[in-house]
């Protein structure tokens, strides 16, 4: 029998209390927030959707881990159990824990980035575009054409666009280029994933000029589930097959751990090459910890060998997908316009075309993500002009892309009631849409806005 309840794959032994707030109450406690949702304390929302990232659940087994965490300062037995897991995975000879994904961004692109340099990716993530920016060099975002359209129901909208790629090796030089790098699965084009035959495409051209080529395979398993069900002569491997066959094409990888290892800190880079694994373990000693622990303790490091192992099984990552795409399918029927098809680890809602009364300069997205506050507690995030929009010299705004607001799904954390209470605020808020008004900056830091921007509404 097919059934259409998605059963969670786990019974919960240990819960959490969501304190529930009442509409009234929420109406103050934003406008004490000025109007930016992270500001909030976590205490205040009910749903909280703005990151995947380290909001996951860990299971029985890896709380078993934390208690076995070896905490020995060189060579501890959880080191050694993550370096296992990390070399079977990955193929890589040469692994560098670290306390989360950007650090190991850190290390790895300050060594080969640089003024002159040039990174080229399907979309950096914005820590990635930071660090290699920080660096000196100049970071190139080249998806498919298909990613930028929201309502394109291309397969693998991850992937990279080739012709793009040769160009701007042609243009630069190819001992330019610190290095091409694969987000999988693409999270800032939607958490799209990447075909396995553009990632042989795109490893082939790196062959053929002598690149540097890394996995950001934050997302990995969530990326080789779609490649099982998505690329033609895949069904018949496993998901772990898939992502090591990914793994085999590249150079090295770098990791936060806060996602598909599902853990709630950590990271790695992993590397073939020995002479840019010394040279990143050097800063690594002098930036994070030692080399058999970067920034973890032993129980991290544990968790991680372990959440590495569950999160290929079939029951998690069918739970995982299917779960995301019922969020997204349920407001699709609801008329609610989404980055199509539904991603792994999110749903974007666009914003621009739900709201479209409201003009870019004021913010639909920030709009969507208040509302969706004030009428259920559930916080999402605004990846829209508010995060990447620039200021014209007259003051005027540069405008994003894309007005998304970001609804991400922590790991084995909210069960298909909770997600449905989150359709339900949407079949509401659908309701009096022309209503709701947009929003001005009344006061903004420098760099990375969104953090700490504070907002007014308009009118
Ligand atoms: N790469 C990708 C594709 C990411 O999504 C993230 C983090 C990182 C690198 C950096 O990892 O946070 O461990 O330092 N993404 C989180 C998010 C923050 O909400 O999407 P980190």
């Amino acid at each position: 029998m097919h059934h259409k309840i998605i059963i969670e794959p786990f019974r919960i032994k240990m819960v959490e209390k969501i304190n529930m707030t009442t509409e009234e109450e929420r109406v103050e406690m934003i406008q004490k927030a000025h109007y930016n949702p992270f500001l909030l304390t976590a205490e205040e929302v009910i749903i909280d959707l703005l990151t995947d990232s380290g909001t996951g659940a860990m299971s029985a087994e890896q709380w078993a881990g934390m208690m076995r965490g070896d905490e020995s300062y060189a060579g501890a037995r959880s080191w050694i159990r993550m370096k296992n897991a990390v070399q079977e995975l990955t193929g890589y000879e040469y692994v560098i824990p670290t306390h989360q994904g950007r650090a190991a961004e850190h290390l790895l692109y300050g060594k080969v980035g640089g003024p002159g340099k040039v990174f080229i990716s399907n979309t950096h993530f914005d820590t990635t575009r930071a660090n290699i920016e920080y660096s000196g060099a100049t970071a190139f975002d080249i998806p498919i054409d298909e990613a930028l359209i929201p309502s394109s129901e291309h397969p693998f909208k991850g992937n990279m666009n080739t012709e793009k790629l040769r160009q701007l090796i042609a243009e630069h030089g190819a001992q330019n280029i610190g290095a091409v790098i694969l987000t999988v699965t693409n999270n800032s084009g939607g958490g799209q994933p990447v075909s396995l035959a553009n990632t042989k495409e795109v490893s082939d051209i790196c062959k053929e000029f002598g690149l540097l080529f890394v996995l950001d395979c934050c997302r990995i398993a969530e990326n080789a589930y779609f490649i099982k069900h998505r690329e033609a002569g895949q069904q018949d491997k496993t998901y772990k097959q898939i992502a090591q066959e990914m793994f085999s094409l590249a150079d090295g990888a770098v990791m936060s751990a806060k996602k598909d290892a599902i853990v709630n800190m950590g990271g790695f880079l992993a590397l073939n090459d020995k002479r840019l694994f010394e040279e990143c373990t050097t800063v690594l000693i002098i930036t994070e910890g030692y080399s058999t622990y970067g920034g973890l303790s032993g129980r991290d490091m544990e968790a991680i060998a372990i959440g590495l192992q569950e999160v290929f099984e079939h029951d998690y990552l069918h739970y995982r997908i299917t779960s995301t795409t019922y969020l997204g399918r349920k407001l699709n029927e609801l008329g609610i316009p989404t980055i199509r098809p539904i991603g792994g680890h999110a749903v974007y809602v666009d914003a621009k075309s739900f709201y479209d009364h409201i003009p870019v300069h004021q913010f639909p997205g920030q709009a969507l993500a208040v509302e969706l506050y004030k009428l259920g507690g559930i916080r999402a995030c605004e990846i829209g002009s508010v995060m990447f929009g620039k200021t014209a010299e007259d003051g005027s705004l540069i405008p994003a892309k894309m007005e998304l607001v970001r609804m991400a799904i922590p790991r084995r954390v909210y069960t298909q009631s909770q997600i449905d209470y989150v359709v339900e605020v949407f079949a509401e808020l659908r309701n009096h849409k022309e209503k709701v008004k947009g929003f001005k900056i009344v006061k903004e830091p420098k760099f990375l806005r969104h953090f700490t921007a504070h907002f007014e509404p308009v009118g």
